[in-house]
């Protein structure tokens, strides 16, 4: 068993941060959202990886690296162009050759490991196996229709769905997926769709398999489910404060501070995680906060956000909350007349004022 993990894409839904930096190395609770997926997957005993890349692969081969650091092998498959899922696993074909193999999206998180799903596809051997979770929403998903744990359809944003069951990020295949592959033409958005695939394979009468996911799934294409993984992460955080803490602070609930940071005359009120080299001072950090390393916080109040590095908030003039700040972003605020807002935003910036 291989696992290809798909790092490439477009990343249009994460706007402005997906213009400099690669989505699955946005970090959710301070780990890259790429790093939660190969940990699942190695879990299962898994050790030859293969990673799809994209426009943004040099950062992503520069974050991640060789894999020795997991025990594994890493092999990076540039895609030539973002042309949909079946298209990345047709591009991994050389690495993937005959043997069978787990896929799973680079920017989704599922909590659980991926283990019992591998032992289970080895001893059934149908010709795929897709994880499956119940939404509100079916119609943004692909949705699939079940006959026992047998995939009878699938259909990719239903108007009328048949059942409300989602296809998560993580599928096993064996080889004949890449004889359905080969024959797809690209769908109305001009991708080469895996649903697509796994319904040729329905089509040809072999077995493709089901199972609901046990714990949660984010797919974390968005801001909102960027931030939502990151509260489903912090929430299972084990707390560990390693910096410099003064007497005029307030530590509640499960935190971790990195070392080599302060916090002076501060209140940090748990689940957050604080990186390395930080400095916060007359702040308030409040749930679901990840700050990740060389960050300064001073007079501002901030909560259920993603920080990333090397930021600086001052003065923050109301709470900042609900928000993902790229790296090296400023936020301050200076005395002068007149008492205007100036703003330094890249295409496709979002601010939402009170
Ligand atoms: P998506 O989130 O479905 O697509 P996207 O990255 O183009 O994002 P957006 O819709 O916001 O523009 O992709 C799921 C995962 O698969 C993600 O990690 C990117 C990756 N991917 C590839 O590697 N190659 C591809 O051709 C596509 C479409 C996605």
């Amino acid at each position: 068993m291989k696992a290809l993990i798909l790092a490439g894409g477009t990343g249009s839904r994460l706007r402005p941060i997906t213009y400099s930096m690669a989505k699955q190395l946005v970090p959710v609770a301070n780990k890259p959202v790429i790093e939660f997926g190969i940990e699942s997957i190695l879990q299962a005993g898994v050790t030859e990886f293969g990673i799809i890349i994209g426009d943004t692969g040099e950062a992503v081969k520069a974050a991640v690296g060789d894999g020795s650091r997991w025990g594994i092998k890493i092999t990076y498959i540039p895609q030539p162009a973002p042309l949909g899922l079946a298209h990345a696993v047709a591009t991994a074909r050389p690495f993937l050759g005959d043997d069978d193999f787990v896929m799973y999206l680079g920017d989704n998180i599922i909590k659980s490991s991926v283990r019992s799903l591998v032992e289970e596809f080895e001893s059934l051997r149908p010709a795929a196996t897709i994880l499956l979770t119940p939404v509100n929403n079916p119609s943004q998903f692909g949705v699939a229709e079940l006959e026992g744990s047998q995939v009878k359809r699938l259909e990719e944003k239903p108007k009328e769905p048949k059942s409300n069951l989602a296809l998560v990020g993580v599928y096993l295949f064996d080889k004949r997926i890449h004889d359905v592959i080969a024959e797809l033409k690209p769908s109305a958005r001009g991708e080469y769709e895996i649903t697509e695939a796994i319904q040729g394979l329905i089509d040809r009468q072999l077995p493709v398999r089901s199972t609901i996911v046990e714990g949660w799934w984010k797919d974390t294409g968005d801001v909102a489910a960027m931030l939502e993984a990151n509260r489903l992460i912090l929430e299972d955080m084990v707390g560990c404060v390693d910096g410099d803490i003064d007497a005029h602070s307030k530590l509640e609930g499960r935190i971790t501070v990195g070392k080599g940071t302060t916090i002076v005359n501060s209140v940090v009120r748990g689940p957050v995680i604080i990186g390395d080299g930080c400095q916060i001072k007359d702040a308030y950090v409040g749930p679901f906060t990840a700050i990740a390393d060389a960050c300064v916080l001073e007079k501002s109040e901030i909560e259920n956000s993603i920080v990333m590095a090397d930021c600086t908030i001052k003065d923050a003039p109301s709470r900042i909350e609900s928000s993902l700040i790229g790296r090296g972003a400023s936020i301050t605020r200076v005395d002068r007349r007149p008492s205007a807002m100036q703003l330094v935003l890249g295409d496709s910036s979002q601010v939402v004022l009170p």
